[in-house]
């Protein structure tokens, strides 16, 4: 069984989960039954809008069983150890998806048992959000004639997104303030790290942005507002990128800091697509890993 813990797990297969994904959003009925007696578990140790509902749609709608838990109901860690807790779960469910606050949970949870375990964000990566991202991107021009320009906090979401704009093919642009950069052993090869955003959203034909404190940082939130004053995605940067350029952002945002209202709410600001195609996308990885 495969896991999806990180997007280089799946990396030669997002072509086709990408295709399956533009398939399930064109057909409401795309594999319906298909998961039929299949019991999944969908277990959340941090809040959610997106993942939580477009999860639980795509097990239901594909027939299979979504059995939610929560992080404090599981005690993974506290109430019993990891390993345990992936013993019992392999036993009683056939998938498993998480979102957890550290991404050794996840991995003790796969090595532990061996049904899928899919990543639903941790502070390493947020991989399906990533397959959500290269369909919508996918939907303007092909991934491969793309230029991506994340700008802001090096986090989760643009990690995941770089190795899947490079595996699709396309130019990949990471910008931050000093000290908020990516880790380059975290990144595919031939990702362009800069520190200047307005270079970096130059000619881009997708600017993408997140928060700049996320799920687990809160108590850093001040010294973070102050180390990316002047990096907000407002409508004079947004105009240094290609002519017909799309906004991307994971959600939920942050009017006013990492994004203005004017970039968000532009008719090229593709958010809610991307949102949607978490459902679509959720769907092809279940078809594809069960
Ligand atoms: N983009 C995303 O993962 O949203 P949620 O945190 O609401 O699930
Ligand atoms: N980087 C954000 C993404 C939320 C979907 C976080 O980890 O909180």
């Amino acid at each position: 069984m495969t896991d999806f813990l990180r997007v280089r797990d799946l990396a030669d297969r997002l072509p086709d989960l990408v295709e399956v994904a533009h398939r399930a959003k064109a057909d409401r009925n795309f594999g319906l039954g298909h998961l039929a007696g299949r019991q999944i578990g969908l277990f959340f140790e941090l809040p959610s809008t997106r993942t939580r509902v477009s999860t639980e749609v795509a097990v239901r709608r594909l027939g299979g069983d979504p059995v939610v838990l929560s992080g404090s109901g599981l005690g993974v860690g506290t109430r019993e150890p990891a390993n345990d807790v992936a013993r019992v779960l392999d036993r009683l469910l056939d998938g498993l998806a998480a979102r957890v606050t550290d991404h050794r949970t996840l991995e003790q949870l796969a090595r532990h048992g061996d049904i899928p375990v899919i990543n639903l964000l941790s502070d390493l990566e947020h991989p399906c959000q990533a397959v959500a991202d290269v369909a919508t991107i996918a939907e303007h021009r092909p991934v491969a004639d793309s230029v991506v320009a994340y700008v802001g906090d090096a986090n989760n979401v643009a990690t995941s997104l770089a190795w899947a704009v490079v595996a699709l093919g396309g130019e990949m642009r990471i910008a931050s303030p000093p000290g908020y950069g990516p880790d380059s052993r975290e990144l595919p090869d031939g990702v362009i790290v800069l520190e200047d955003a307005d270079e970096a959203v130059s000619g881009a034909t997708a600017v993408y942005t997140d928060v700049w404190t996320s799920m687990g940082q809160e108590k850093e939130r001040s010294d973070r507002l102050e180390a990316f004053e002047g990096w907000t995605i407002d409508l004079a940067r947004f105009r240094l990128a290609h002519d017909d350029a799309i906004f991307l952002h994971c959600l939920p945002a942050h009017r006013g800091e990492e994004v203005a209202t004017e970039v968000i709410e532009h008719p090229r600001s593709v958010v809610f697509d991307q949102a949607e195609y978490r459902l679509h996308s959720f769907t092809a990885l279940l078809l594809e890993l069960l």
